[in-house]
């Protein structure tokens, strides 16, 4: 028997930016709420709320300051019992975030650990004596630009910190915190949660010797903290050997209540990838590749060959989220770039494993282009050559009313130019062939053929160069990114195209060879 999520697609939402019930700017759960009935239609099985917890907001929700309650911008616990009710009636499950890599500086753990050495909350955090020249205790940076260590002038140590200053990381070798987030994790739970998506699940667990990572390449540009980040091989501040036992235990507390555990997990190496998801530890791990490369189709696809044929159903496959360029975008923009976001989703579904959806991906829609002025991501604002994540998180367009339908009369927190009607949701529902009834119906495709999902994956081996074919069962999926169409010979029988990412060919039947159309996907199952 599968798992509830066997067969399932789930869709990212970021509350801030979904839909606003209460006209102050920001999104909220009950605006969530309101938008169930279009996320049925779309034919979405679970949605991923990105954090709505209690939060100064540096991280814009990724510095939690309260687990156990909500951020007053984003509504309250009434609102969140509301709309998991709501979204069960319509069998939509809830899939909530949890951040256990770092709280906020505000929340109350840390205000305590500032006391002193002697706080009993001291050790919730990791902290370090100076090294010998003042400075920081080791060369690790955090993501977001500068070292990842700030002095507490009171202690005279440092406390480590991944991501800004202003989210300490836990230390997670007290056991007082695994049980916190025990707690944490069934206190979600019994509010009717689904599953917990993990954010930074790599990064957990420190090396216990806090030694300085290798350089890889020389830093040209110090200002962009992703150049900085990426100069160095990140082997003791992330993918710890013993991160895994941490998913283990929670693997048995969420069991009893049939809540999946998907770990945003970056290992160092594609072999790396497996160990999050065997020895009953993480359901899925979102494999993040795809959704951070610029448009490379054959490493893209070599890549995603290698993950899948080292664990079929431990992926949720992704090529968009609230981290990243739009894939139309950074696939190469215009209509090519939303052509090749399609085929790559439509492969991907077929690839086992729970795949997500962005908001607004179903959409086809580009990065939205900001005035630096309204920029809003500490990566930008706090760099002076970060590129932030704004582009991506603008409100969700569902009309051309006020800030595109997300609030009635007020200004969004996140300004941006409006959409036009084409890129709304009022402008592509009624039209067959838009982006958003093409993704409708590949829902709706896959959800109608098992085997896609539940059959036993089977490459083909051909050179297929920028392409590549999976046959499960009586199901064949081929995926041609390449500038040129392409023969493929397709085993005996006669096939027909389920779903076409292009729309051209859908409801054909083939045998022999077949010609697979350039930067597009077919699904095809057998007569
Ligand atoms: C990953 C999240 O997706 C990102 O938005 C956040 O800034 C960092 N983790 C830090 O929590």
């Amino acid at each position: 028997m599968g798992r509830w999520w066997s067969g399932s697609v789930g869709y990212e939402i970021y509350p801030r930016s979904y839909a606003d019930s209460n006209d102050d700017g920001y999104g909220d759960l009950e605006g969530v709420r309101q938008r169930l009935p279009y996320l049925q239609w779309l034919g979405v099985d679970a949605i991923w709320l990105a954090p709505f917890y209690k939060s100064p907001g540096f991280d814009h929700g990724y510095d939690v300051s309260d687990y156990r309650d909500v951020n007053p911008i984003h509504g309250d616990l009434a609102d969140f019992d509301r709309l998991v009710e709501d979204a069960h009636g319509r069998d939509i499950r809830v899939i909530v975030d949890i951040v256990p890599n770092h709280s906020s500086s505000h929340h109350r753990w840390f205000q305590e650990a500032l006391q002193g050495k002697d706080n009993p909350y001291r050790d919730y955090y990791i902290w370090k004596d100076p090294a010998p020249d003042g400075g920081p205790p080791n060369n690790w940076v955090s993501h977001f630009g500068g070292p990842a260590w700030t002095l507490d002038d009171a202690s005279g140590q440092y406390w480590c910190h991944l991501f800004l200053p202003e989210q300490p990381d836990f230390n997670w070798t007290n056991p007082a915190v695994a049980d916190e987030f025990d707690a944490i994790l069934r206190f979600w739970c019994d509010r009717g949660a689904d599953g917990f998506r993990i954010d930074v699940a790599h990064g957990v667990m420190k090396d216990p010797q806090f030694r300085d990572n290798p350089q890889r390449v020389p830093i040209v540009d110090a200002d962009d903290p992703s150049e900085v980040f990426n100069a160095f091989d990140h082997l003791h501040d992330l993918d710890q050997d013993d991160t895994v036992d941490v998913y283990k235990r929670w693997h048995e507390v969420v069991e009893p209540y049939d809540a999946i555990l998907i770990g945003e997990s970056n290992p160092r190496s594609l072999d790396r990838v497996v160990r999050y998801v065997e020895n009953e530890a993480l359901h899925t791990i979102f494999y993040l590749e795809p959704a951070w490369m610029k448009w490379k189709p054959s490493e893209l696809l070599d890549k995603v060959e290698t993950v899948n044929r080292s664990t079929d159903n431990g992926v949720s496959w992704v090529i968009d989220n609230h981290d990243t360029s739009r894939s139309a975008t950074r696939f190469g923009g215009g209509e090519a770039g939303q052509h090749r976001s399609i085929a790559v989703m439509a492969f991907m579904c077929a690839l086992g494993g729970f795949p997500f959806l962005w908001e607004g991906q179903e959409l086809g829609l580009h990065d939205a282009r900001l005035d630096a002025a309204n920029l809003e991501d500490p990566i930008a604002t706090r760099n002076e050559h970060g590129r932030g994540r704004d582009a991506t998180r603008t409100v969700m367009p569902w009309d051309t009313s006020n800030a595109n339908g997300f609030s009635a009369t007020a200004e969004p927190w996140l300004i941006a130019p409006q959409r036009p009607l084409e890129e709304t949701v009022e402008g592509q529902r009624q039209d067959p062939d838009s982006w958003l009834n093409r993704h409708r119906d590949l829902l709706s495709v896959r959800k109608s053929l098992p085997d896609l999902w539940e059959a036993e994956p089977e490459w083909f081996d051909a050179p297929l160069g920028d392409a590549r074919a999976l046959r499960r069962g009586n199901t064949i999926a081929v995926t041609n990114l390449g500038e040129n169409p392409m023969q493929f010979e397709l085993p005996s029988g006669t096939w027909t195209v389920q779903y076409d990412s292009r729309g051209e060919v859908k409801g054909n039947r083939r045998s022999g060879m077949a010609t697979v159309a350039a930067e597009a996907t077919y699904l095809m199952s057998l007569e």
